[in-house]
């Protein structure tokens, strides 16, 4: 037996980390595919239902779906189109996959608008009408559970968004959907390979500034009640990444909350791995399961990361 596998098992089996702690991302992506090392592999409509029966193959039942739209306007009004490329994806996995898959699915305008900001750009010019940004993040949701969104996961960090979406689901009839803020999202550099893949064709720069709504990470009082607002607004489950540098976060808001929480293992924390493992630097496999124990073992019951069939041979 390859001693090193038993070992990497026997890692994750002491915290209990199995497949169903696991959300795997799908970025599908009506774009032209990267192929470049440094690219964040996305996924055309076409080949969905290939890349879903993948993902059920390897005994994950949860995935997570961001869009990227051929076209961009300035509202990002292909955000809430019902026949849009994240609410067609869910009508054809419903279809082939009945209830066999949980589907949360990413709300947020900043891939379908022209500024790329994750809100409504006010009239005066740079900062974000919240708002207004509110009203869209509705449609966007109510599109998305007509369509067949078993989660809806508003990342925008506009204030009040939470019980916006909520109030709007019930009224429509929608009692089921849960709703999975990224609740503590810190403004990081490394969501880059997921700009550049959603900017991709468009004159955009990856460096956008959006610390004017997502939080920093030193702000530990600004964090927790980020946390706090989102269950005060009826959140089900709440979301924190990146995780890297967050294990007192997911033990802080454990703590205090008692919520379930999730963690995202985001782009650049993929391509960190990817980029030291390609030069045989460090061993990628060993490492991405350590990280995702290490979130287990801090309290997170939910764990999004990409590439998740490098180490599924490992769980349970
Ligand atoms: C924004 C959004 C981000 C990601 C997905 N949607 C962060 C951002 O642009 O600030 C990044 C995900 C990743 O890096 O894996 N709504
Ligand atoms: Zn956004």
């Amino acid at each position: 037996m390859d001693s090193k596998i038993s070992l990497l098992k026997l890692m994750a089996s002491k915290v209990s980390l199995t497949k169903g702690n696991l959300i795997m991302p799908v970025i599908l992506s009506e774009l032209q595919r990267q192929v470049s090392d440094t690219s964040l592999a996305t996924t055309p409509l076409f080949a969905l239902i290939e890349e879903i029966q993948k993902i059920l193959d390897m005994g994950i039942t949860q995935i997570m779906i961001f869009g990227i739209p051929k076209s961009r306007n300035i509202m990002g009004t292909e955000a809430w189109n019902p026949r849009g490329i994240v609410q067609s994806a869910l009508k054809i996995i419903r279809t082939n996959f009945g209830n066999s898959i949980k589907v949360s699915t990413d709300v947020c305008v900043c891939q379908y608008n022209l500024s790329g900001h994750c809100g409504t750009v006010s009239q005066a010019g740079t900062d974000l009408d919240n708002d207004a940004s509110i009203i869209n993040m509705k449609k966007i949701a109510l599109s998305l559970a007509e369509s067949g969104a078993d989660i809806v996961a508003p990342s925008s960090m506009m204030d009040g968004q939470v019980s916006a979406i909520k109030n709007c689901l019930l009224e429509n009839g929608f009692h089921k959907v849960k709703i999975m803020p990224f609740a503590a999202k810190t403004s990081s550099s490394l969501y880059k390979p997921f700009r550049a893949a959603a900017f991709l064709n468009f004159q955009m720069d990856s460096k956008i500034n959006k610390s004017k709504y997502q939080v920093s990470c030193g702000n530990l009082r600004e964090i927790l009640n980020e946390i706090q607002l989102d269950l005060n607004e009826g959140a089900d489950i709440v979301m924190i990444k990146p995780g890297l540098a967050a294990a007192d976060l997911i033990i802080e808001a454990k703590r205090r909350f008692c919520c379930p929480l999730a963690v995202q293992n985001v782009s650049g924390e993929n391509l960190m791995m990817k980029t030291a493992s390609g030069k045989g630097l460090i061993d990628h496999d060993e490492w991405m399961l350590a990280y995702l124990v290490g979130m287990k073992r801090a309290g997170a019951e939910l764990i999004m990361s990409y590439d998740l069939d490098r180490i599924i041979r490992h769980l349970e």
